[in-house]
């Protein structure tokens, strides 16, 4: 009797405990369709609307980025930041400094149509592989010392005002949702350039200065030797392979 007793309240115990993983399973499990509709966002994002091009014509044909036109990959990055990123455009508080591009096509799109193609590019899921930094380099883009960026995302220099990037963007850059968004796998050439805009504040749309008061000690050396590792560096470490929900 006192046996079958034990086993009961075990087998109790072994039923809570699967129900609580089951349930925290669940919770990472959301699906990308509980935050647009991605059938519309796959057509946008390949196909464009109205006057938006397809935005494969510019971020690549699965959403990775082009160095050779300064894009930054868009695939598994952050739906809620992608969609602010979106929202920001469309009313002018982020501008797109080399032509207006995507505040023209941020515009052309209806907000829900935002929510919609900001859902499918973050559920695109590609492995963290950045730049060829070697063909970069024999292009003549100056490459930076990986090391030297890792030592300063990872510690950062208290001594000259720089805050370790992981205190924010997570272990190695992989992003801390929804507010901080992934640096890991992201474009060279697009890492560099925004860096610069916030140190010098053509890039403003940060909420309270966050990133303007992080880039505005870095210098010409810290960004190409940041962007060199975050581009090259991984979302994980051997051994644990869980990443935190990309929301
Ligand atoms: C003609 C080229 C072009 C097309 C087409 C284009 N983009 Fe872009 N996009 C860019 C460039 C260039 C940037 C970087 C701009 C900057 O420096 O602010 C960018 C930046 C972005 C960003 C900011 C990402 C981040 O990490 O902050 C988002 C989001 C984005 N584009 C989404 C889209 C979507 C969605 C489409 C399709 C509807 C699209 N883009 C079509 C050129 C383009
Ligand atoms: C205090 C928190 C904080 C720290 C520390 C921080 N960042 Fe950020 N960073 C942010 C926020 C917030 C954003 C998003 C702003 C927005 O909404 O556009 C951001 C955005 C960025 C972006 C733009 C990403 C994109 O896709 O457009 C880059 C690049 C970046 N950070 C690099 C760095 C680097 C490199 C470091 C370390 C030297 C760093 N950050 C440290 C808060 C931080």
């Amino acid at each position: 009797m006192q046996c079958s007793t034990k086993i009961t309240t075990i087998l109790a115990i072994a039923l809570i405990a699967m129900m609580s993983a089951t349930t925290s399973f669940a919770i990472e499990k959301r699906s990308y369709s509980d935050f647009g509709d991605l059938e519309n966002g796959k057509k946008i994002f390949n196909d464009g609307k109205g006057d938006v091009p397809a935005c494969t014509g510019c971020h690549g044909p699965t959403g990775l980025g082009e160095d050779s036109m300064g894009t930054p990959r868009l695939a598994s990055q952050g739906f809620n930041f992608l969609l602010k990123q979106l929202e920001d455009y469309a009313s002018d508080k982020r501008t797109d400094t080399t032509m207006f591009i995507m505040n023209v096509n941020a515009k052309g799109l209806s907000p829900q149509d935002r929510r919609d193609v900001a859902a499918y590019a973050a559920s695109l899921d590609f492995p963290m592989t950045g730049s060829d930094l070697n063909a970069l380099e024999e292009l003549g883009q100056k490459k930076g010392v990986r090391y030297l960026g890792k030592s300063l995302a990872q510690y950062g220099a208290p001594e000259r005002g720089i805050p370790a990037c992981h205190s924010c963007h997570g272990y190695n850059g992989r992003g801390a949702f929804p507010i901080y968004p992934r640096l890991t796998g992201q474009k060279y050439v697009y890492l560099v350039t925004q860096l610069k805009q916030w140190r010098d504040g053509t890039r403003k749309n940060d909420s309270m200065g966050q990133m303007r008061k992080v880039a505005v000690n870095l210098t010409d050396d810290d960004i190409m030797n940041l962007a060199t590792f975050f581009t090259s560096t991984s979302e994980t470490t051997l051994g644990n392979s869980r990443v935190p929900p990309q929301y």
